[in-house]
């Protein structure tokens, strides 16, 4: 597509907003394989007379080859810099890190996850690049839900499980005992600390391998919705430190699976415990990325997951979705594409006007912030989204 042809289209677009440019950048973050749009996502866009530029290999970790991005009508770029030039709105995974910073636009549109609060230097350089911040962590339903986070938590659910019945396995020094068990012998004591997102889809995969399932929450309705619809090898419990206790002596594989919105996540493990523990016990703390429920976790990576206290496995990886890039792409754009046709139909401010839930992701705007808790976080001046809409 000739240069001429995409000035005329943005003069065209300034009238009246007809189609948007969409840039999708190659992740350059460590070890991050996802990709913002699959090459049937890009088709969606384009069949909706957009026009999709990808970066070169970005789909490549997820296992998306270029030619089929080309095949779905979208164009390559070789550069990061020209994806970024050109883009009038960039479809992005994680917060764009130092390097990206400078490449970031007045008036472009960002959709992304950014986790403002956090980082203090990605909050000021947004400010300054004057763009348009659209962040899939604070898009909201009615319900108080959070679309675009709550495909993560599936994923690491269901992996906690699949990654702790691995552990278990004698060789890699977990107790030697099979999730689900043979016929005469019991099968593994899987106990789930919070019955959220993540801790009932690892409810359910613990229970499909046959494993005997205890789930803990603090919320009665949750409990009795979980006993509800759970499977009968599923077993609901309160949560309190006295019946966490008495549980853990007997249970070999425990999942840490709970959320305190905006808090620390609280210890519920603490690290006299482990030693009332049967050896080989495997810990799998999901919840490491709000700072752990298990007070011996630290963060851990893909490329070395575990540690041993006590002669308890520890597994915490703070990005457990980043090991099943493929999975994680799909079930992540499954969930933004919707939001992302939305934004180039209409363009953000109109989408934004027309829904509340893109609205409360909004939250730097042409140097403002205007989402309060990152306002508050790092003690900037809030401006209401209402004045730039
Ligand atoms: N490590 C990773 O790669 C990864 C990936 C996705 C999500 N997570 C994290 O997993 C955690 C859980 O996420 P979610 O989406 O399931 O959250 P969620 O809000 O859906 O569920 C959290 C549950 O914890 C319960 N809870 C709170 N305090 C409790 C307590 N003291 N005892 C028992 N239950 C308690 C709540 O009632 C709620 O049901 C979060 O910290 C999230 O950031 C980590």
């Amino acid at each position: 597509m000739s240069t001429a042809y995409i000035c005329e289209h943005k003069k065209l677009n300034h009238i009246n907003k007809i189609a948007m440019i969409i840039g999708v950048p190659k992740e350059i973050k460590n070890n991050e394989n996802r990709v913002a749009l699959t090459p049937g996502g890009a088709q969606e866009l384009i069949k909706r007379g957009h026009i999709v530029y990808v970066q070169s290999t970005a789909g490549e970790g997820s296992g998306f080859t270029d030619n089929e991005y080309v095949e779905s009508g979208a164009q390559i770029l070789h550069s990061i810099e020209a994806t970024y030039e050109i883009a009038e709105m960039i479809i992005k995974v994680k917060e764009p890190i130092e390097e990206e910073y400078k490449l970031i636009k007045e008036d472009q549109l960002v959709f992304t996850y950014f986790h403002f609060a956090s980082h203090e230097p990605l909050t000021s350089a947004m400010i300054k690049s004057k763009s348009i911040c659209l962040a899939y962590e604070t898009v909201e339903q009615a319900d108080r839900s959070l679309p675009l986070l709550v495909p993560m938590s599936e994923v690491a659910g269901r992996m906690s499980v699949q990654e702790g019945a691995k552990y278990l396995e004698k060789p890699l020094k977990g107790r030697g005992i099979l999730l689900g068990g043979v016929p005469g012998v019991r099968p593994a004591k899987v106990l789930i600390l919070g019955g959220g997102v993540v801790g009932t889809n690892a409810a359910k995969m613990a229970a499909g391998m046959g494993a005997d399932v205890t789930i803990m929450d603090l919320s009665i309705p949750r409990l009795r919705y979980l006993d509800d619809i759970m499977p009968a090898n599923v077993n609901t419990f309160m949560s309190s430190e006295y019946n966490i206790r008495e549980l853990i002596a007997s249970h070999d594989l425990i999942i840490g699976a709970v959320l305190i919105p905006g808090a620390k996540a609280p210890n519920l493990i603490t690290r006299d415990m482990l030693k009332e523990m049967q050896p080989g016990t495997v810990l799998v703390d999901v919840a490491v990325d709000q700072g752990g429920c298990i007070e011996t976790c630290k963060p851990t990576t893909h490329q070395d997951p575990t540690f041993i206290i006590d002669d308890i496995l520890h597994y915490c990886v703070a990005n457990m979705p980043g090991a099943v890039p493929y999975t994680s792409t799909l079930a992540l754009t499954n969930a933004t594409l919707p939001y992302a046709i939305q934004l180039a139909n209409k363009g953000w401010k109109k989408a934004c006007n027309d829904s509340k839930e893109l609205r409360l992701g909004l939250n730097i705007i042409k140097g403002d912030v205007v989402y309060e808790a990152v306002a508050e976080a790092f003690d900037l001046p809030y401006v209401p989204v209402d004045q730039h809409m």
